[in-house]
């Protein structure tokens, strides 16, 4: 019998599968990039090679956090982590607070980087974390980065989850005393820039805005919950269109900004890199792929977007990723009405 801890992991990604197409909204639908036919750039100049932080990734987008601690997530990770190594994705693991109450939980973790010993492997916590978490969790994994989520709708929607949120003391000190990489995430609720500038402040340079489109945690911990119904926040934070403008309006030169939230093509990946996301993490929708069409179909899916990314790049004239932003757009519906009054075009 697993663990209460471990079938919440087990809850959330049947769920996170179930629910997709109902809470599947995608902002970005509403940016029309403008065409140009003159782009003066022939396919072989042009490299998906991004770097994010001191990390170099081959590719613009990732495998964003989802999970472990189960035998179920053991499984998942395995055939994730086997996908990252042959397609050279770097990957995030799920949360592993799991493993300070229950040990068995350790190797639903650890498998990610036995699979894939020199891949980029990003560990993640919650931002309350203390330091020995971290520095157990970075060892379990060897990890290249770590991950800190932020996520107040999520547990305050949850019977059981925490109401205490005091974290930027406790973020700002494990930033000064990690030696890798922090990123700070949310978990498909986005951000605002007064969110995004309270980060900067402190010396956070990794931000992942991780906004509302696709996994939808209040949706999910609401049919967890059977004690209070908090179905009226299903629309509840930013779309990921509108956290990247407000990453845009705000953002210091040595700031990156990671996109994640409903991202499931390669045309996503391109219009967050339009809005300035040096980097893209796709959770739902991969996971998705897997649970209903397996390995197999997740792998041919990965190397569509692995082949079609650069084309996009050199239809749009930019060599890297990063001169996406050069690239110029229109809005559209409510995300135009958003960017106007919020004063951010
Ligand atoms: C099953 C599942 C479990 C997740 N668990 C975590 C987690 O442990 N830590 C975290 O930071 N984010 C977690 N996430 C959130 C994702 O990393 C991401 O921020 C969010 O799902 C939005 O991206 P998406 O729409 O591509 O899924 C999870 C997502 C899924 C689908």
């Amino acid at each position: 019998m697993e663990s209460n801890h471990a079938q919440r992991k087990n809850e959330h990604l049947s769920l996170a599968t179930k629910l997709y197409d109902q809470v599947h909204i995608n902002s970005l639908d509403n940016l029309q990039i403008i065409h140009r036919s003159l782009p003066e750039i022939s396919l072989d100049q042009v490299t998906t090679a991004t770097k994010c932080g001191n990390l170099s990734l081959e590719f613009p987008f990732y495998i964003e956090a989802m999970t472990g601690g189960s035998q179920n997530a053991y499984k998942i990770n395995r055939e994730l982590a086997m996908i990252a190594k042959k397609h050279h994705l770097a990957m995030a693991a799920g949360s592993a607070s799991i493993i300070f109450h229950d040990p068995n939980a350790r190797k639903s973790f650890s498998i990610i980087r036995e699979i894939n010993p020199d891949g980029i492997v990003i560990a993640n916590l919650s931002a309350n974390a203390n330091l020995e978490q971290a520095q157990a969790v970075i060892k379990l994994l060897k990890a290249d980065a770590l991950e800190l989520h932020i996520n107040t709708a999520q547990e305050l929607v949850m019977a059981d989850g925490d109401r205490d949120f005091h974290w930027l003391t406790n973020i700002k000190s494990l930033i000064n005393h990690l030696d890798v990489p922090v990123i700070v995430k949310e978990v498909g609720f986005g951000m605002d820039a007064s969110t995004i500038n309270l980060l900067q402040s402190i010396g956070v340079k990794l931000i992942n805005i991780s906004g509302r489109g696709g996994t939808n945690f209040v949706a999910i911990e609401n049919r967890r919950n059977h004690l209070s119904d908090f179905s009226f926040l299903n629309n509840w934070g930013q779309t990921t269109l509108e956290s990247l403008l407000e990453a845009k309006k705000v953002r210091k030169r040595e700031t990156q900004i990671i996109a994640s939230g409903g991202i499931c093509s390669p045309l996503d990946v391109i219009k967050a890199g339009i809005l300035g996301a040096n980097e893209v993490g796709v959770a739902g929708y991969f996971l998705n792929v897997l649970i209903h069409n397996g390995t197999d179909a997740l792998e041919k899916e990965i190397n569509n977007w692995e082949i079609t990314l650069p084309r996009l790049l050199t239809l749009l004239g930019c060599k890297t990723f990063n001169e996406l932003t050069s690239v110029d757009f229109v809005l559209h519906g409510k995300e135009l009405e958003y960017a106007q009054q919020r004063h951010l075009i």
